[in-house]
């Protein structure tokens, strides 16, 4: 036992001395007492300590297949034993990527034709805004360039994923915002419709504020416009009835491509495979990467449409080769991970697992919480879900920023053995697509019981 303490002690200090770590203040990491998870089963995660949590997350939204699953971990290792490893450059390939392509379009909507492999969600959306850049650069509309994303968006970390993502702190400190990018309001009804609107109403005053910018900036400057189905990291936001079918006519009416972000949303995060699927969407592109191989090894993928393809064809006659590419594009270990991951949602039907689980999740959530004095919100769709937080209920007036109301609710959760995610005044919910009715009533009463305890320190700290 104390052996055990001194190793993991040994392993904090050097995280402490040597890794600088993602979306973490690196002056509260040289202090801190980092966490240190061991092993997972199922939903399940375990730290050092020997505690078990409920992954409720999923890890950052991706472990869909849930921890464990040996089929994958055999298929990464034979995979690895064969061929670890060959580029696709030059018309290269292996046939575990050239048969995830063909098997990711048959799984598309109907529109997409081509796959281009990538490592993460962030480079897969810098991939999007280079094809985008490139197909108008090929039709001779050079000056078509700026991309439109929403407020609060998160399309990844790199210039372009940053630049689309809707997030101030990430862009001061790094001069970000780049030129060419532009946001418009998210479309989070319960907070920002007007007293009496209808959820239409509110959708259709979006889609002409959308139009207004478009219009503001000149159509023939705005090359695409980039969207989750339903907001991920924003706090789970769904879109207002009739949002994408107010939207989508305005991008064609401006020759304006359509970006859908399926990093969080696809296969089967909403209870269908894609979030387009669930609002009848079309896109010209598709971004996903998390659940291609529920986390097990990185891999992204973006979906290119055969409307765009032909351009992209077109283009090789100017440019010569498409000049743009990563090492591990089409890495055959992260694809034979993608596929074993595929047979696992398909074998075991977790998409309809995810839509009636996903039920079962939002009809609880709702039920327990929706009436709490410290709730303004519950929200969701299918396994994915949010609970917003609230000073006051009837005012819908948010705690300030100091109390950081919901990063506190989170380490309470921690305490319980729950896994959620703080986001902004919400608390985000994402877990593995083979959740069970029984895992639900668990999250639901480790909740409460989290819910209860901040309950009592915010009141103590109002006395
Ligand atoms: C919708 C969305 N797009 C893109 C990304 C970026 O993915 P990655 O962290 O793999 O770069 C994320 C990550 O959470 C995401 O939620």
């Amino acid at each position: 036992m104390a052996e055990n303490q001194d190793h993991n002690a040994a392993v904090q200090q050097v995280d402490r001395k040597t890794h600088l770590h993602p979306f973490t203040s690196a002056a509260a990491h040289a202090e801190a007492t980092p966490q240190i998870m061991v092993e997972g089963q199922g939903v399940h995660v375990r730290d050092d300590t020997g505690k078990q949590y409920l992954d409720a997350m999923a890890g950052l939204w991706c472990v869909n297949a849930g921890y464990g699953r040996q089929e994958i971990a055999d298929a990464i290792s034979s995979q690895s034993r064969r061929l670890p490893y060959y580029h696709t450059f030059l018309s290269m390939t292996n046939e575990p990527a050239a048969r995830l392509a063909d098997r990711l379009i048959s799984l598309a909507p109907g529109s997409m034709s081509k796959v281009f492999f990538g490592s993460s969600g962030s480079d897969t959306n810098d991939t999007q805004v280079k094809i985008v850049w490139y197909y108008h650069n090929v039709l001779g509309k050079p000056e078509k360039k700026k991309i439109i994303a929403r407020q609060r968006a998160y399309h990844g970390s790199t210039l372009a994923g940053a630049s689309m993502s809707g997030m101030p702190h990430m862009h001061g400190a790094f001069d970000l915002p780049l030129d060419r990018f532009i946001h418009v309001d998210q479309p989070h009804y319960w907070r920002h419709a007007s007293a009496g609107q209808t959820e239409l109403e509110y959708s259709a005053e979006l889609a002409s504020e959308l139009e207004d910018c478009i219009v503001r900036n000149g159509p023939e400057t705005i090359a695409a416009f980039i969207a989750e189905p339903v907001q991920g990291a924003a706090g789970v936001i769904p879109p207002p009835e009739g949002y994408f079918e107010a939207i989508v006519p305005i991008l064609r009416k401006h020759d304006i491509l359509f970006i859908a972000d399926e990093v969080i949303c696809g296969f089967g995060r909403l209870g269908q495979w894609w979030g387009s699927d669930v609002f009848g969407l079309k896109p010209d592109l598709m971004s996903t990467a998390k659940g291609l191989t529920s986390g097990y090894v990185p891999m992204s993928a973006c979906l290119i449409s055969e409307r765009v393809w032909e351009v992209l064809r077109e283009g090789s006659a100017q440019y010569g080769p498409f000049a743009h590419g990563y090492t591990y594009s089409g890495h055959p270990v992260a694809a034979a991970a993608a596929h074993a991951n595929l047979d696992v949602i398909e074998g075991d039907g977790l998409v309809e697992n995810a839509a009636r689980v996903g039920a079962y999740l939002q009809q609880n959530l709702r039920e327990a919480f929706a009436d709490h004095p410290l709730v303004g919100e519950v929200r969701g769709l299918g396994l994915i879900a949010a609970i917003e937080l609230v000073k006051d209920k009837e005012t819908k007036t948010p705690f300030d920023a100091s109390v950081a109301v919901a990063r506190r609710l989170h380490e309470l959760l921690m305490e319980e053995g729950l896994i959620c995610r703080p986001m902004f005044e919400s608390v985000g919910f994402s877990p593995p697509l083979i959740l069970t009715t029984d895992n639900v009533d668990s999250i639901v009463e480790m909740f409460s019981s989290g819910l209860e305890k901040l309950t009592v320190e915010l009141t103590a700290a109002r006395a």
